[in-house]
């Protein structure tokens, strides 16, 4: 399983790519506009930290429209994956771009005929939004694991991007039901190493450690 940060903040990015298990990054304009920078600056100095897929939301709604912000945003790296909304715009951009080679993810998908027809489109990501499911009395687990099968019986090579991940237990969730990547903030990916028996473990084995020494 693929492991992204979800978030713009280029600090966070800094600190998460320390970790050495942070396979690329996703942003959206809501991300970007919480940096107070503008998109490409934040993309290009991304690209520089993480070497992996770098996710840059269009915001044209139309597809001829989107086609030409995503030349643009092609330019500024290699890493750079267009993401593009899941309306019938969006999705026709998608299979335009698929078909000149460029890499995809697309976005706010919400059902599972939503995520067929990004495969469809040759989309090489779809992002499926778990948490906003949730929130919204839906079960965002179930939505991955409908694509999951979807995607495997038809031999769908479209990557699954567990999205709108809120704590630890959706991130165990999607990898048990086949998700190929999960896209996390900080935060969240920071409690993945936590359990209070390693704390205590490695606290007593220093502590015997250190008696054994005097
Ligand atoms: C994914 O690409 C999105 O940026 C993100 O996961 C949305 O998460 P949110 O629902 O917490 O805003």
């Amino acid at each position: 399983m693929k492991f992204f940060i979800d978030t713009g903040m280029v600090e966070e990015i800094k600190d998460a790519a320390t970790w050495g298990i942070i396979d690329g990054v996703t942003t959206n304009p809501s991300l970007i506009a919480k940096t107070g920078r503008t998109q490409a600056d934040v993309i290009k100095e991304i690209c520089s930290i993480i070497d992996g897929p770098i996710s840059a939301e269009v915001i044209a709604t139309d597809t001829a429209g989107m086609l030409k912000e995503a030349e643009e945003i092609a330019k500024w790296h290699d890493n750079v994956v267009i993401k593009l909304p899941l309306t019938v715009d969006g999705i026709a951009a998608c299979k335009g771009l698929s078909d000149l080679g460029v890499k995809t993810n697309v976005t706010l998908c919400f059902s599972p005929n939503q995520a067929l027809l990004a495969a469809k489109a040759g989309a090489t990501y779809i992002s499926p939004f778990i948490g906003r499911l949730d929130d919204n009395g839906h079960d965002g687990m179930a939505l991955i694991e409908e694509i999951r099968t979807i995607y495997d019986n038809y031999g769908y090579q479209t990557q699954i991007l567990a999205a709108s991940i809120r704590h630890a237990t959706h991130v165990r969730d999607a990898a048990l039901v086949g998700a190929d990547v999960i896209t996390a903030p900080h935060g969240v990916l920071k409690t993945l190493y936590k359990h209070p028996l390693t704390d205590n473990g490695l606290e007593a084995f220093l502590k015997d450690h250190a008696n054994s020494q005097k």
